[in-house]
């Protein structure tokens, strides 16, 4: 019997290369070993998105980044959150053994009303929906970025306090975050990421990621311009990049010419597959029914459970 894998990545707008190196490698790398759920978090999107053809659009580019990333829908069960009516329903029972004090500790929470935004009650609550994904599916690991640690602990806590009040019904779930990309730094040195408009995309065309390359903040102080060399290391090991940057010493021009070719060398066979896949949307289509049906049938048989164990049965 395999492991189980869990993860997801939310429609809120074009992938970067932070979710390919801290997300979507990992899970590639992992579907021979695992038994892997991976989802299309499109509820928690809402929290941001609430234009509908957006959303939509949103979705379906997220399911085709899966695809044309390699991941192999005969190996891995694809879907959308919203397709599994009992993520909600088991947030409900999770929210009533959740502290709201327990809640407002949360990172991703904290750091968007210090930015003045008014929170929803949905954001507020995005921990416990990301927890029910998690726990519905029974997970030894929960691939991610750093980012998303403090919301697998969330997850775990959760899961143990269940255990506790109602009896063991839930796995404790395992974060899994690589050292060496667990923090994809953006072109300005900061966390790469969608909010500080500091991304270099996916599946961009070759002029968006001159654009990107071009504007990676450079100090004028040293040989080596840290910001790009950082983002070169996810595309060449650093044995390929020492004579590199031993040749260019201070010409950061060509060496960020040569990190734009070497990233477009390295995404092109996958960007190439993307478009393919834009152009014959039924492939999307069909993965994700497909493996809506087969989850569903799992996520159901485990909410059952749930609600004997509590006495909603
Ligand atoms: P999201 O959609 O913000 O990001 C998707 C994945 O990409 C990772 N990531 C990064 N990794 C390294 N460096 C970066 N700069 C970087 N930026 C993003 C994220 O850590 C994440 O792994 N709440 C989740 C989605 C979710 C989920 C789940 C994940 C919903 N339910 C259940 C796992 C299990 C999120 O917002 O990810």
């Amino acid at each position: 019997m395999k492991k189980i894998l869990l993860s997801g990545i939310q429609p809120t707008g074009d992938m970067h290369i932070g979710n390919y190196f801290g997300a979507i490698k990992q899970f590639v790398d992992m579907q021979d070993d695992y038994e892997c759920y991976i989802m299309v978090a499109d509820l928690h999107a809402l929290t941001t998105v609430q234009d509908a053809d957006a959303l939509r659009k949103n979705i379906f580019n997220v399911t085709a980044t899966y695809l044309a990333c390699g991941l192999d829908p005969k190996k891995v069960h694809l879907f959308q959150q919203s397709d599994m009516s009992v993520h909600g329903e088991l947030t409900w029972i999770l929210n009533c053994i959740t502290t709201m004090p327990y809640l407002e500790r949360a990172v991703a929470y904290k750091d968007k009303v210090a930015n003045g935004k008014e929170a929803s009650v949905g954001l507020f609550d995005y921990p416990m929906l990301m927890t029910s994904d998690i726990l519905l599916y029974d997970p030894a690991v929960v691939p991610v970025g750093a980012d998303q640690k403090q919301h697998v602990e969330i997850a775990r806590d959760t899961a143990e306090k269940f255990n506790r009040i109602w009896g063991e019904t839930f796995t404790i779930p395992e974060p899994l975050i690589l050292e060496s990309t667990g923090i994809v730094p953006g072109i300005d040195g900061r966390k790469m990421s969608k909010s500080y408009g500091n991304t270099i995309p996916l599946f961009g065309s070759d002029e968006e990621i001159d654009k990107a390359v071009m504007g990676i903040v450079t100090d004028s102080s040293g040989d080596v311009p840290a910001n790009v060399y950082a983002i070169h290391k996810l595309f060449k090991t650093e044995a390929e990049l020492a004579p590199l940057y031993e040749a260019n010493k201070g010409k950061y021009k060509a060496l960020k010419d040569a990190l734009a070719a070497d990233i477009k060398a390295f995404i092109g066979p996958m960007r190439d597959r993307y478009e393919e896949i834009q152009a014959n949307p039924k492939i999307v289509e069909d993965v994700l029914r497909a493996g809506g049906t087969v989850v569903k049938a799992r996520a159901q048989t485990k909410m059952a459970a749930v609600k004997k164990a509590v006495g909603l049965n």
